[in-house]
């Protein structure tokens, strides 16, 4: 080899080398159940970008969209025991592994969606994300899914209408139990099965936002959606603690930093998808969008917070702060 092919090979070694300041790297896998088109994929793959960057290449991380890797619920079990690294799941489904994000959950609790926001980011909504710790799993990040409405083969406009409908929901007694106040039948179902139980009759309607219609076609099988928006339940990044545990703090920064910001990210993407998503269910899926008189909706669901107050004084205390920090 001549001095100067040596010299070449130093200087290129020693370039890459200077490409990361520590000896490891480790790959985390990250499953969810919506697909590659959807806004919250778009900005997991920004939050991967982004922890990249701020952990000097530390952090690979690997998206499983389409349920790959199991129902939101059996990601959940995975990320627990840290067999699984990540999970994006939604407050809904969470609440059945830490009670505290039931709150979340409790129909009409924010007013309008920049009050939504700031809950999330404030003292409260942050503390919701560490409550877990001990349950197997960290909230690194919420991300916007939107307000959830009704939806079904036939219009919906009051409450009247649902009487003797079956339902699908969240695996969420919170949201079984609103739909009981509403007259309708509870039938808790994977995300993944909603779109063939739709169209085989097993349920008669669901309840989602408008990208359900679009990305996940439920618009082909249902025609009406009724604008009640009962609820906006955030979808919610995980990390297993177990995995959060063996992350040097620099790592833990990187990742929790990479998180929030892709949250803003998510902000802008979904107000531009769910746009496209109403457009094209109604310029092109024939979905008849049907504006309702929400009071019916929210008097028929009062009686849950009556009921929350008997029975856990203490998740009353905090729903009843989200309420009070709105303006
Ligand atoms: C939303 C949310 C999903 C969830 C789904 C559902 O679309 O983003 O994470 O699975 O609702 O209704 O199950």
């Amino acid at each position: 080899m001549t001095t100067h092919k040596l010299m070449f090979k130093l200087l290129t070694a020693t370039a890459l080398v200077g490409l990361s300041t520590s000896s490891y790297a480790i790959t985390l896998k990250l499953s969810h159940n919506q697909s590659r088109n959807h806004p919250v994929h778009k900005a997991m793959l920004y939050m991967a970008k982004e922890a990249a960057k701020y952990s000097d290449g530390d952090l690979k991380i690997r998206i499983y969209p389409n349920a790959q890797l199991g129902t939101q619920r059996e990601s959940l079990e995975l990320v627990q025991n840290g067999a699984l690294a990540m999970a994006k799941s939604n407050a809904a489904e969470l609440e059945s592994f830490d009670k505290e994000y039931k709150a979340f959950s409790m129909p009409y609790l924010f007013k309008n969606r920049e009050e939504f926001y700031k809950i999330l980011q404030s003292k409260i909504g942050q503390e919701i994300l560490q409550s877990s710790k001990s349950e197997g799993f960290i909230g690194l990040t919420y991300y916007d899914a939107g307000s959830r409405s009704f939806y079904a083969k036939k219009p919906i406009r009051s409450p009247a209408d649902l009487k003797g409908m079956k339902i699908r929901v969240q695996p969420s007694p919170t949201a079984v139990r609103m739909v009981q106040l509403l007259g309708g039948n509870p039938t808790p179902l994977a995300f993944g099965e909603l779109y063939t139980a739709l169209q085989q009759g097993v349920v008669d309607a669901a309840e989602n936002n408008v990208t359900a219609l679009t990305i996940s076609r439920h618009g082909e099988v249902a025609k009406y959606y009724s604008m009640d928006e009962h609820a906006m339940i955030p979808d919610v990044l995980v990390i297993s603690t177990k995995v959060w545990n063996k992350l040097p703090p620099k790592d833990q920064k990187a990742l929790k930093k990479a998180a929030d910001e892709s949250m803003m990210k998510m902000k802008t993407l979904w107000a531009v998808d769910a746009k496209k998503a109403i457009n094209k269910a109604k310029n092109s899926m024939g979905v008849k969008f049907i504006k309702v008189d929400k009071a019916p909706f929210k008097k028929a669901v009062q009686p849950m917070y009556q009921e929350l107050k008997q029975n856990d004084p203490k998740l009353y205390k905090l729903v009843d702060q989200i309420e009070k920090a709105q303006q």
